[in-house]
């Protein structure tokens, strides 16, 4: 399956510009969307995105920024003029800043007549159990504290959240269907687990409501990282689809 919008963004997490492009350069931006982290941007700044987006390619920018509101939006703003289609904040800055990076993605976009990129929030890290919740004085569970988080970041008018795949479904039903919902944690049914702790596979993914799959090291460490990304294209086209998207 081909797409000027691919669900699957593959993760880049190397610390070297040029293995990050050689890679690239075995994908196809048809198929999938790249993602930049912070290891790779600390290491090769606006030029690596720019390099990718010349390629073609759909970047998430995953830099979680979370910061007081004036910087969040300079730095959103930023990130509009690199051309990116989705970039990411912390829910947990609060409502003034989530308006903030809202106004600072939309003001640029307008300004370069261009489409605004999707403006996703980071809700609780999945390193964050309920004991370290605790610690910070959150006394709920991290699921109900992600739903609180992702509501909050909805009425400040965020395009979507980042959630486990085994949580979509939830916050799918309580966030209605133009929710974007982005999700890590993914291995095809025959991969290695890596240092992943809940898996779930690309087709279960969708079918619990994600709109767009981060997957790294099962097509990054591949012997041929096309062949494993049409495999996945291919396994999402033999499950039952949840309608275009
Ligand atoms: O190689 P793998 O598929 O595990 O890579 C997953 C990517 O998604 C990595 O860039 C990782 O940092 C990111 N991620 C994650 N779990 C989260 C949030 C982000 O695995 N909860």
């Amino acid at each position: 399956m081909t797409s000027t919008n691919p669900r699957i963004f593959v993760a880049l997490d190397f610390a070297d510009e040029t293995r990050a492009l050689a890679l690239c350069d075995r994908l196809d931006p048809a198929r999938c969307g790249v993602k930049v982290g912070k290891e790779l941007f600390v290491t090769a700044g606006p030029p690596v995105v720019r390099a990718l987006v010349a390629r073609g390619f759909n970047v998430f920018l995953d830099l979680k920024f979370h910061d007081i509101p004036n910087t969040v939006a300079q730095a959103c703003a930023a990130a509009t003029r690199l051309r990116v289609f989705m970039l990411n904040v912390h829910a947990s800055g609060g409502r003034a800043m989530l308006e903030a990076a809202r106004c600072g993605v939309d003001e640029s976009a307008a300004t370069l007549d261009c489409a605004a990129p999707l403006l996703i929030a980071v809700t609780v890290l999945t390193s964050l159990d309920a004991q370290a919740l605790h610690e910070l004085h959150v006394d709920e569970s991290p699921a109900d504290h992600a739903l609180r988080l992702a509501r909050l970041s909805q009425q400040c008018g965020l395009d979507g959240v980042v959630c486990s795949a085994v949580e979509a479904s939830l916050l799918r039903s309580a966030l209605g269907s133009e929710f974007k919902l982005v999700t890590p944690g993914i291995r095809p049914a025959d991969s290695a687990r890596d240092d992943q702790a809940r898996v779930v596979t690309p087709a279960q993914a969708i079918a619990n409501g994600a709109d767009y799959l981060v997957i790294g090291r099962p097509i990054t460490a591949a012997a041929d990282p096309l062949a494993a990304l049409v495999a996945i294209h291919g396994s999402l086209d033999a499950s039952t689809p949840r309608g275009a998207r």
